[in-house]
């Protein structure tokens, strides 16, 4: 029988990356836990977040998944590691991948990370980039107010050029050639973000995804491991909370409808 894959986040940005999920692992069966209750973690402390993170892996356990991808930046930051110590299967966060995509994109050896506050406090993109190659200058930049613009849908435009701007100021200072999208919630402002910072720098910058590299890394990860059979590519989305604009929110980041997926709300 084929196990699903647990993905967890900590609301619904968590969606794009069961996007690229689905898009690199087409066959794979996936439940996805949004902790839409306890939303937003990035301005967390490590403890609640480490905490949160350990009772959504251990709900996802109950679905006897063979693999969890936490796909939040901000518990991949500060709860990887007593993740790892927690569950007997393989687990996977967004930093190593996106950390890896940022060190082969750049040429210049200047990586700008956009985060939550609680990431770049984490300092987990640095430790990461600097386990490739110590030489990397990173600089991590806050950018909180981007999450709910995304959740908005505001994500061309004046006010998300705006803020972008705000943002990419450090960055530009710095002069880097790659900036990684270090929140499950920033994929959406990409093009933005793309525009503004090319605009700025005056010159061309590469855009890292962190939820398309860990896509790949999955996959890397899974072709080792044969024995474990996929499955017919069904999505199961579990939150903790249903608000109001629930199914809105939910398909943008998933970037498609959620009809025709099983959807639930649960109590942790
Ligand atoms: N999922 C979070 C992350 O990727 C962003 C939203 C939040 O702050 O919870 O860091």
């Amino acid at each position: 029988m084929a196990k699903p894959i647990g993905i967890f986040d900590s609301g619904l940005g968590g969606l794009t990356v069961a996007r690229a999920v689905r898009e690199t692992l087409p066959g794979e069966n996936l439940v996805y836990l949004g902790d839409t209750a306890r939303v937003p973690y990035g301005t967390r402390s490590a403890r609640t977040v480490t905490r949160y993170a350990r009772g959504c892996a251990d709900r996802l356990m109950g679905f006897d998944i063979k693999l969890l991808v936490v796909a939040c930046n901000t518990a991949s930051g500060v709860a990887l590691e007593a993740l790892e110590q927690q569950l007997s299967i393989p687990v996977i966060g967004v930093i190593a991948p996106g950390a890896s995509a940022g060190v082969r994109a750049t040429r210049s050896g200047r990586i700008g990370v956009l985060a939550t506050p609680g990431t770049v406090a984490s300092g987990a993109y640095e430790r990461a980039i600097h386990r490739e190659n110590d030489a990397i200058r990173v600089f991590a930049q806050p950018a909180p107010l981007l999450v709910p613009l995304a959740e908005e849908g505001w994500v061309t435009g004046e006010v998300p050029t705006l803020a972008a701007k705000r943002y990419l100021q450090p960055l530009v200072k710095a002069d880097v050639d790659t900036i990684v999208l270090g929140c499950t919630h920033y994929p959406l402002l990409s093009d933005t973000i793309h525009e503004v910072a090319r605009e700025l720098l005056g010159h061309e910058v590469a855009i890292v995804d962190s939820a398309e590299a860990t896509a790949s890394a999955l996959r890397s990860l899974l072709e080792a491991q044969p024995e474990e059979p996929s499955g017919s590519g069904s999505l199961r989305v579990l939150v903790t909370d249903l608000p109001a604009q629930f199914r809105i929110a939910a398909s943008r980041f998933l970037g498609a409808p959620l009809e025709g997926f099983e959807t639930k709300a649960i109590d942790l």
